[in-house]
């Protein structure tokens, strides 16, 4: 999970929604679907892959309210390649099925550079975004109980994420952001948002106050 938001980012994502006009959200890795459920107002469509059985239908029960959301139980690889291939519009795509607890993954750790490779052949890959979580796994060895040698390192993931579309990519609050170049400063104006939050609260400033504080 980001050192910040527990789940997606929803700021960044509905920032890429309102952008790109995405309807369609696909997660992989559903765990209880708590990021499925917040990503259920946001979208049309939110499809959510989980590889263990009794997780998925777990969450599935727990998603129930939410008649937008499918969860489906399966590999996230296959099934993305799979679901890639059924969607005509542009979607945001939350990479989350790395092994961090529990059983499942323990023999498959990092399956994400399988997983941008599946989805960079759906046929709306160039105009979406991929958000892939716990970048800092990938800044250096992960800490055991991870089998590093399962782990990609950074670039390795950020040249498959440009190896066969233009993309701006970033690495922000434990998240590596991978957007069509033209949602840019999409993404650069949230992180100046962040930071500016973030000082804000260091200083103990209420906004409004700052910004006339700033303006002088
Ligand atoms: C970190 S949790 C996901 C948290 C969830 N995305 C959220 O934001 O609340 C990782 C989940 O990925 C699942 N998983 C592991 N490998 C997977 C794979 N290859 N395909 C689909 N799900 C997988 C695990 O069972 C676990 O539920």
């Amino acid at each position: 999970m980001g050192s910040v938001w527990e789940g997606v980012p929803l700021p960044l994502a509905m920032a890429l929604r309102n952008r790109l006009h995405l309807r369609v959200a696909v997660e992989t890795g559903t765990f209880r679907g708590d990021s499925a459920a917040a990503l259920a107002p946001l979208f049309e469509q939110v499809v959510t892959i989980e590889r263990s059985p009794e997780l998925a239908a777990a969450a599935a029960s727990r998603l129930r309210p939410f008649p937008n959301v499918t969860v489906i139980g399966g590999h996230s690889a296959e099934e993305i390649l799979r679901l890639g291939a059924t969607l005509s519009r542009p979607f945001l795509a939350w990479l989350d099925a790395h092994w961090c607890t529990g059983g499942t993954g323990t023999d498959d750790e990092c399956p994400v550079l399988r997983e941008i490779a599946a989805l960079d052949l759906a046929p709306a890959a160039a105009g979406s975004c991929l958000l892939i979580d716990d970048a800092r796994l990938f800044q250096g060895p992960p800490p055991p109980p991870h089998d590093h040698a399962a782990w990609p390192p950074l670039m390795d993931v950020i040249d498959a994420l440009r190896r066969r579309h233009s993309r701006y990519v970033t690495l922000l609050e434990d998240v590596i952001i991978a957007s069509p170049l033209e949602a840019r400063k999409t993404v650069d104006d949230y992180w100046l948002g962040r930071q500016s939050e973030t000082a804000g609260k260091r200083s103990g400033f209420p906004g409004r106050l700052r910004r006339l504080f700033r303006r002088r």
